[in-house]
């Protein structure tokens, strides 16, 4: 097969607007694309053997930590499907979107690395490919991925998202801002994926089956709210949902303070978003000078950056 002497691969980040996690069980989630932050990937001839550099590591693929196991699988999917695992390639990869903060850098990874191997090596790439790789790869980053995050990490569009259907476009059209902001504290997607199994696995009363359930529900409210214009509704249905996901332990207690605060500060609503256990939170803003007021005070109260995310296309 032909190549050439650099592939590009770009993703971009993702907002989780609500039903995470309850997304794994089946239930709506409503996801935005966050492109002021993305990740590229390029990869180059290598003369030897295959090298990785990114922040977390510089050097010989073999030689990859297992933290960073998944990006190993992508790369190994890649060349597998290609039929180019004997020849040596270099990829560079930088990402601004924060690692393990609920945006979905795992999966921007390999979304981008999977965009420039392929690019490279001049191969078209459908969609249902590239979803179907970054899923292998997003099963040893989560454990249990429902799809979204490989999804949005990939699209530019607003979309409900039920795991193994067609996702469904959303046209955004809130007279409000959110605002992101990250605790600076690394999230536990995984573990938290993984403990709220357990919990539903030997829950005998339901209790958890229940917040599952009720988290659909909120969901499906909150999509017909954004979907009429009504914002201080929307909000209600965002603290309910943080609500619950604390029951879930998904949150925690630097979450819970930036998701005060921002209450605190006129927010129409706040929540984690993503993974949960550290990680990133969201507020609902009535407006932009309401929205930079927010960002500001949860920067007092510990955020480590903030963005403003007009909810309007
Ligand atoms: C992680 O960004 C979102 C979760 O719902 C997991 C998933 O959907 O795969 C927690």
């Amino acid at each position: 097969m032909i190549h050439q002497q650099k592939g590009n691969g770009v993703a971009n980040g993702k907002i989780i607007l609500l039903g995470e996690h309850s997304v794994v069980y089946g239930k709506p989630s409503i996801a935005l694309p966050f492109q002021a932050v993305t990740t590229q990937t390029l990869v180059t001839t290598s003369q030897e053997k295959t090298e990785i550099h990114c922040d977390f590591y510089h050097g010989l693929i073999d030689d990859l930590p297992e933290l960073l196991d998944s990006l190993r699988e992508v790369v190994r999917v890649c060349l597998v499907t290609l039929n180019q695992e004997s020849t040596p390639i270099n990829i560079t990869i930088d990402s601004q979107i924060p690692a393990e903060r609920g945006m979905g850098s795992s999966a921007a990874v390999a979304v981008a690395t999977t965009r420039a191997i392929f690019d490279f090596f001049k191969s078209p790439l459908t969609d249902e490919l590239l979803l179907e790789i970054v899923g292998i790869s997003e099963k040893i980053a989560h454990g249990n991925p429902s799809g979204l995050d490989a999804l949005m990490t990939s699209g530019h569009r607003s979309v409900c998202f039920i795991k193994n259907q067609p996702p469904r476009d959303i046209e955004l059209n809130l007279s409000a801002f959110l605002v992101v902001a990250d605790t600076g504290i690394t999230g536990q997607t995984k573990e938290a994926v993984s403990s709220l199994s357990k919990k539903l696995e030997t829950c005998e009363t339901g209790y958890f089956q229940d917040i599952i359930d009720k988290l659909g529900h909120l969901t499906y409210d909150g999509l017909s709210y954004l979907q009429h214009n009504q914002p201080e509704k929307l909000g209600q249905v965002m603290n309910q949902t943080h609500n619950l996901l604390k029951e879930l332990d998904i949150s925690s207690p630097e979450l819970d303070i930036l998701v005060n605060s921002a209450l605190d500060h006129n927010a129409l609503g706040a929540k984690l978003t993503g993974g949960g256990r550290g990680g990133c939170m969201i507020a609902l803003a009535k407006n932009k000078d309401d929205a930079k007021n927010i960002a500001q005070e949860l920067k007092h109260a510990g955020a480590k950056q903030t963005w403003l995310y007009e909810m309007s296309e």
